[in-house]
């Protein structure tokens, strides 16, 4: 079983790509990345005798065609990722997450492949801290930022192409994840790499958002799950109840890495910053069979820390640029 994997050299896509050749003998991979900012050859070391990796973009439409015509599953991973970049720049995020979208679509219904279509819960918009209500299958989309809403855009297109054109695809909405090889712009390995930088951590606003965290490897086990079981045209929601706010998040850091609970910084908050995701994931529990394995948030945050501690290699020619373009929209509010 020959799998296309767009985005193969970012973080779920890398992390999907090691466990998939961990677990499943019988598949072989083609990697499609435009190895943007996000993408990194470091993060598939040691894959490369049973992956091919191929660099190029996703709206190529020729480059896509070919590719899709020679697999028999598309795992479609790449997007480009991260709100905050999406508030200075938006246009990437409408070519690669709509544009792209769309022109896979098309090499799939050419080629009649089958499609797992990886997305966020950040389509539904947010969540008051005080609502008992956690997003569901049938939460009505509501995206906030460019980022949320041209994921929902993607996410609308391949229902369109099922529909109208009985594309066999499956999606999923999936909550924040952590674990290793996440580039340092995000939040837990931006907070992890500044300790290790003697540097206090960065909260936005009032760090009392809250976001359900789910371990990467967890994650890439319900995609597997969805491909092997899931109802073709369905969407599946997949989340591990770990809510937790984002001041919680760096009091562990530090406690976890032996610094004073209390030693980090409040910074400028996200314009439009989402309050609250919440994912019942209870449909993918039930009908599926899934169920995370890691058996704490507190568990995987001190494997994820061991992991960065370890890798300074993997990290450090990414975090002097990031911390730079921060430095232009942020400042700090208080200690
Ligand atoms: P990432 O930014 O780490 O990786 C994205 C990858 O896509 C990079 O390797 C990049 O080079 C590649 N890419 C970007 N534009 C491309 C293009 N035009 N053509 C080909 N490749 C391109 O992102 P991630 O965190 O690994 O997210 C992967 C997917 O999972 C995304 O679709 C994202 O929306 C979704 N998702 C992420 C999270 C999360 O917490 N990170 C949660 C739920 C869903
Ligand atoms: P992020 O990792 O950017 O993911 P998302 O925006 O997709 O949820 O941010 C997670 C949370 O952490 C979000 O509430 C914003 C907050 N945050 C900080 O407080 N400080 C930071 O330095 C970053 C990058 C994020």
């Amino acid at each position: 079983m020959r799998v296309l994997v767009t985005g193969g050299a970012g973080f779920i896509g890398s992390n999907f790509v090691h466990l998939t050749l961990a677990t499943r003998p019988e598949v072989e991979i083609t990697v499609l990345d435009a190895m943007t900012y996000a993408g990194s050859r470091a993060s598939l070391a040691g894959v490369e005798d049973r992956a091919e990796i191929v660099r190029g973009d996703i709206t190529d439409a020729d480059l896509v065609d070919r590719l899709v015509s020679q697999c028999d599953l598309v795992v479609h991973f790449a997007a480009e990722s991260h709100n905050d970049n999406s508030l200075s720049e938006p246009w990437p995020f409408v070519h690669t997450n709509v544009v792209g979208t769309y022109t896979l679509l098309e090499a799939v219904r050419r080629h009649g492949r089958r499609l797992h279509h990886i997305s966020t819960d950040e389509v539904y918009g947010d969540l008051e801290l005080d609502d008992p209500a956690r997003f569901t299958e049938a939460t009505p989309y509501n995206p906030s930022s460019p980022y949320s809403s041209t994921k929902g855009a993607s996410d609308l297109l391949v229902r369109a192409w099922v529909r109208s054109f009985r594309v066999d695809a499956t999606i999923s909405n999936c909550s924040n994840n952590y674990g290793p090889r996440q580039h340092v712009e995000k939040f837990i390995p931006r907070q992890i790499t500044n300790v290790l930088d003697g540097v206090r951590p960065k909260l936005y606003g009032d760090g009392l958002n809250v976001r359900d965290w789910i371990h990467v490897d967890d994650h890439n086990r319900a995609v597997w799950t969805i491909i092997d079981k899931g109802e073709i045209g369905e969407t599946y929601l997949i989340g591990a109840d770990g809510e937790v706010d984002n001041r919680t998040v760096v009091h562990d850091i530090l406690e976890l890495m032996g610094q004073g609970a209390d030693d980090y910084d409040h910074v400028t908050d996200r314009a439009g910053h989402d309050r609250r995701y919440a994912i019942d994931s209870s449909r993918l529990r039930t009908e599926l069979g899934w169920s995370p394995e890691y058996p704490s948030f507190r568990e995987g945050l001190a494997a994820t820390i061991a992991w960065y501690r370890q890798h300074e290699d993997w990290w450090r020619p990414m975090k002097d640029a990031t911390e730079r373009k921060y430095a232009l929209t942020q400042s700090v509010l208080s200690r």
